[in-house]
Parts: C-alpha cells; structure tokens; sequence
C-alpha cells in the first residue's frame, strides 16, 4: 500500500508535524510504503488557469501540465492509495499551500463536461488540522467550512475524513511573545494533557489501512500511460505552457 504524507505546515516539527509523523510510524507499522513530504519545502503555486488539462483530445486524465515542484507529488499522490495530509489553520481555513495544492490536484480530475471525476481509481484521503481554537469554536464556525473545503477531494473517489486538533501550543515560550491574547498556562495544560492522546490517535488512524483494488488497476493504467512513446501528441501542450511562462 502506497500513503503519501503530505505536511502542509511551514513548521516542519511543530503540531501538524508531529502529528502526521505518527501517523507515518503507523502507517509504516502497518507494512505501509511510505513517503513524508513538506509541501513548503517546494517551489509551486496555485493553479496557473492555462486548461492544458481541458485540452480536447490532448489532455490526460489527472494530469497537470503546470510543471513546477509540485509536479511529482501530484504525480505520486494519484499513484498512491492513501493521502495523509496536515495543515494548520490561518485565518479560518487551512494555510495557503493547501489550496494550492487542492487546485492542481482535483482541477485535473475533474470532467468540464459533467462535473464528474475522470480518475479511474481511487485514494483514500485523512486529513488533520491543527488550531489554536478549541473544539467547541471548531465545530461553530469551522466544521461546516472544512467539508466544503475539502469538497474537491471527491475527485480521488475514496473517503475523506477531517481530524481537528484544537487548542494546540503555538510557541513554547509564551513571555517572549506579544501574545496575551492566550493563557499559557492553559495552552501547556492542554497540550500535556491532550496532545500525547492525539499523537495516539494518528499513530492508530496512519495504521488503519488495507490494500484496495482499485487503486492497484489504476496504478497500472498509470504506469502504462508514462511508457507511452507516443510523446509527441502532447507537444503543443508544453508549447502553450512555455508561452504561459515567458
Ligand atoms: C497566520 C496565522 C493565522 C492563524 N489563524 C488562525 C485561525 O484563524 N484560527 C485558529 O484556530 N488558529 C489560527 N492560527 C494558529 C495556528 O493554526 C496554530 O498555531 C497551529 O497549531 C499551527 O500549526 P503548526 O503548529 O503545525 O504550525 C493562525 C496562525 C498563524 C501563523
């Protein structure tokens, strides 16, 4: 079983990290392939709206033409069976690199046409978010917003699940900061108290996974659309991209 960690905090160690790294010792424990990527640790952008992936004729399945560092995760996590994805919260959606990343993703497989998926396989996709409101906040003001958000995940046609990790310790020394808005008294209680459950958790949720038939025939239609030596079909597609970009 392929799982693609994907750590869409710019904090490479802190909560969202830890998180997903427990879940990547689960996953692992569970016989899993496992790759951990930090998504900002990679030079990309959003959806560039160039519609090579609507191409008549030209376009690929799931595919996006935008190449940048971006290109081989996207590549991966459509060969994969499982996506376990982290991101903290900024301004009441997930940081920036997110959505980024949910453009070129689902903007591929999704059909203009009806609005269906064209991917022919599926890729099971856990989520975790990590914020300093608590859960009762969360589930007010947030809970509903993240279906939606999460919404373009339909396109891996598997099943999306959402874990929020509230309350979370931002800094570790709260008096050097301007911060008063935040007891740290109550931050470092809470985090003693729950995070070590929560790092469980994700070890538990990393290790719940089983080998799914799908994914495996999608992954071999996919290993035999990349020995196609028939390359040259989708040369003006790299043209249009080269124009795009000078
Ligand atoms: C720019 C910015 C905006 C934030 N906005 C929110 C917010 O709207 N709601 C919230 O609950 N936490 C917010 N936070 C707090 C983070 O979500 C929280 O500290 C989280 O644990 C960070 O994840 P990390 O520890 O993995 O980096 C914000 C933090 C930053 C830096």
């Amino acid at each position: 079983m392929k799982t693609i960690i994907l750590n869409g905090s710019p904090r490479r160690n802190w909560n969202t990290a830890q998180l997903l790294k427990e879940a990547q010792r689960g996953a692992e424990s569970a016989g899993a392939d496992v790759e951990y990527i930090d998504l900002y640790s990679l030079n990309f952008n959003g959806c560039r709206s160039c519609l090579a992936c609507k191409r008549k004729g030209i376009a690929e399945p799931c595919k996006c033409y935008w190449k940048d560092e971006l290109t081989p995760v996207l590549e991966k996590i459509w060969l994969a069976d499982r996506l376990i994805a982290g991101a903290p919260i900024y301004y009441g959606e997930p940081a920036s690199g997110m959505r980024a990343l949910l453009e070129r993703l689902a903007f591929p497989a999704m059909s203009y046409n009806d609005y269906s998926s064209v991917f022919k396989g599926r890729v099971d996709a856990d989520i975790f978010l990590a914020m300093n409101a608590p859960m009762q906040y969360y589930r007010q003001a947030y809970e509903g917003r993240m279906q939606e958000y999460f919404a373009p995940l339909r396109f891996l046609n598997g099943q999306v699940r959402i874990f929020p990790v509230c309350d979370t310790l931002q800094v570790r020394d709260y008096s050097k900061y301007d911060m008063a808005g935040f007891s740290e008294e109550h931050k470092k209680a809470v985090h003693d108290a729950e995070f070590p459950k929560l790092l469980e958790q994700a070890f538990r949720i990393g290790a719940a996974c089983e080998p799914n038939r799908e994914t495996l025939m999608a992954m071999n239609e996919a290993e035999s659309i990349a020995g196609d030596p028939d390359a040259r079909r989708y040369s003006d597609v790299e043209e249009a991209l080269k124009a795009l970009k000078e």
